[in-house]
């Protein structure tokens, strides 16, 4: 048994990570063959990337993909910590779980992702979730073949979280869920530390691939077709500083662009390590979308400072000015935290106008919500969840306006939309993303999901466009 041990994840040292291929021991190739699987998954793309990496695995193994978890043999939970919401998902899948495990007790359930690296978490699914089989963490995605192969025999709970992470894996398997838009990780980990947030915990210490690995990834997708890349990290603006002295995420783009990718998106930035020298490569190259998601999380300098952001709004806005005027069309999207345990009315004000004054192009926002172990949990909450709300709302409402505007800059004008797939509520709409990533709907024919179209924009709504293909050439090919 391994436990999670938020004082060792808290750590951060100068040790580089020793890398080894991935390799499925053959005496684990046939564990699940006549078996089905199926995995929830909460959370961020990264969780979705890592997903993509469980199944492959999986799959390897000889498990096949269950529609439905009530048939399957092996139900996985891919958890989220970021907020209380997501955990009261995930246990309450749990709840669900149970059940079905009364009336089929062979089935094998587990729990990874970021719950699993959070001690509270761990200790209560010994207590009082026996029938949970399995735990294990993400930095040892690579131990479920054993794990498995452990829990089919033993009748006792694993839990194999490590309190961080030992090693990097490359040329793991994966399934990935489109055949035209992937997700490569670029960094794992993150070393800032604000003070709301459980992700330095439970994803460890920055660390980045390295790039002949990343391009290899990009090289290989572009071989076979794919349209679009998102280089992932949870802050993709510290990318290299632990492996080279002289290459950044600007050089790094540079030759994700040379490899000829049509599209390249990028996430998260932390506005901190956002160089000019990133935005000089993101406005030269073509290919590397005009479109950055900078979250600023609040509009007031002294609220940034308690959540140990390393920035004030000033340094925000100054920033986001240099991106609007030197990036053409650049759309920018943020997240914000409200009700933050010191945030006054005052400080709330300067949020509201600091989102009045950017117009963002889209924007998550999020009520502040207590992560055990995170410095801003031990601060004495000012606000009423009542005022919470209220504050969420009146700021939605400004996002909103700010979302339209920027959506009806479009009217009328021709966009390339990578096109993504049919419109569940009808056979002959489609919809897809144009270069700054806003969703477009239009009519069109399935044979051209996969092709990069242009479309002219008739119609604009808060959160999406209508338009009309007016050229189905592959326009990046
Ligand atoms: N409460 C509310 N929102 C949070 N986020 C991170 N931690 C918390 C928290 N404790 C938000 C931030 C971050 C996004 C991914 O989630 O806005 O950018
Ligand atoms: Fe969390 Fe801040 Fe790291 Fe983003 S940069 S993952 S908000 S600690």
């Amino acid at each position: 048994m391994n436990l999670p041990n938020y004082k060792e994840a808290r750590v951060r040292g100068k040790e580089s990570f020793p890398i080894e291929n991935f390799v499925l021991d053959k005496k684990y190739q046939e564990l699940g063959r006549g078996k089905t699987y199926y995995i929830k998954t909460y959370g961020c793309q990264m969780n979705e990337h890592d997903t993509e990496n469980i199944k492959a695995i999986l799959e390897s193994m000889g498990y096949v993909e269950a529609e439905d978890m009530n048939v399957s043999d092996v139900i996985l939970l891919n958890t989220c910590s970021i907020r209380e919401n997501a955990h009261n998902k995930a246990f309450g899948m749990l709840g669900r779980i149970k059940h079905l495990k009364e009336n089929r007790p062979n089935i094998l359930v587990g729990l990874c992702g970021c719950m699993a690296q959070e001690e509270g978490v761990v200790k209560k699914i010994g207590e009082d979730y026996p029938f949970v089989n399995f735990v294990f963490g993400t930095h040892n995605l690579y131990d479920l073949p054993q794990i498995l192969s452990n829990v089919s025999i033993s009748l006792k709970q694993e839990i194999e979280v490590l309190a961080k992470p030992c090693k990097m894996m490359e040329d793991f398997p994966l399934k990935r869920v489109s055949n035209k838009k992937a997700y490569v990780n670029i960094i794992y980990g993150c070393d800032k530390f604000c003070t709301y947030c459980i992700v330095p915990f439970t994803r460890g210490q920055e660390r980045s691939r390295r790039r002949e690995d990343i391009l290899k990834e990009v090289t290989a997708l572009v071989r076979d077709g794919y349209m679009e890349v998102t280089l992932l990290g949870q802050n993709v603006n510290a990318y290299g500083k632990d492996l080279y002295p002289d290459y950044s995420l600007a050089n790094l783009l540079e030759d994700v662009s040379r490899t000829g990718i049509p599209r390249i998106r990028f996430m998260t930035s932390h506005p901190w390590d956002f160089t000019d020298e990133m935005i000089d490569v993101i406005q030269k190259y073509d290919n590397i979308m005009p479109s950055i998601h900078l979250p600023v999380q609040s509009g007031s300098s002294r609220v940034l400072k308690q959540m140990g952001r390393r920035y004030t709004k000033e340094e925000y806005l100054t920033l986001f000015k240099k991106m609007r005027e030197r990036i053409p069309n650049v759309t920018i999207s943020t997240d914000i935290i409200v009700g933050f345990p010191t945030e006054t009315e005052e400080d709330f004000n300067e949020t509201l106008m600091l989102a009045k004054f950017c117009q963002f192009d889209n924007a998550f926002s999020f009520i502040f919500s207590k992560r055990e172990g995170t410095p801003a949990c031990k601060l004495e909450d000012l606000t009423t969840e009542e005022e919470k709300h209220r504050r969420l709302h009146q700021l939605n409402q400004i996002l909103n306006e700010g979302f339209l505007a920027s959506n009806q800059r479009l009217l009328g004008k021709r966009v390339p939309v990578l096109v993504d797939g049919v419109n569940e509520t009808s056979k002959t709409a489609l919809f897809g993303y144009t270069d700054t990533n806003k969703l477009v709907n239009f009519d069109g024919d399935c044979s051209l999901i996969g092709k990069i179209v242009l479309v002219e924009i008739t119609e604009c709504k808060t959160w999406s466009l209508d338009g009309k293909v007016v050229s189905d050439i592959n326009v990046n090919v």
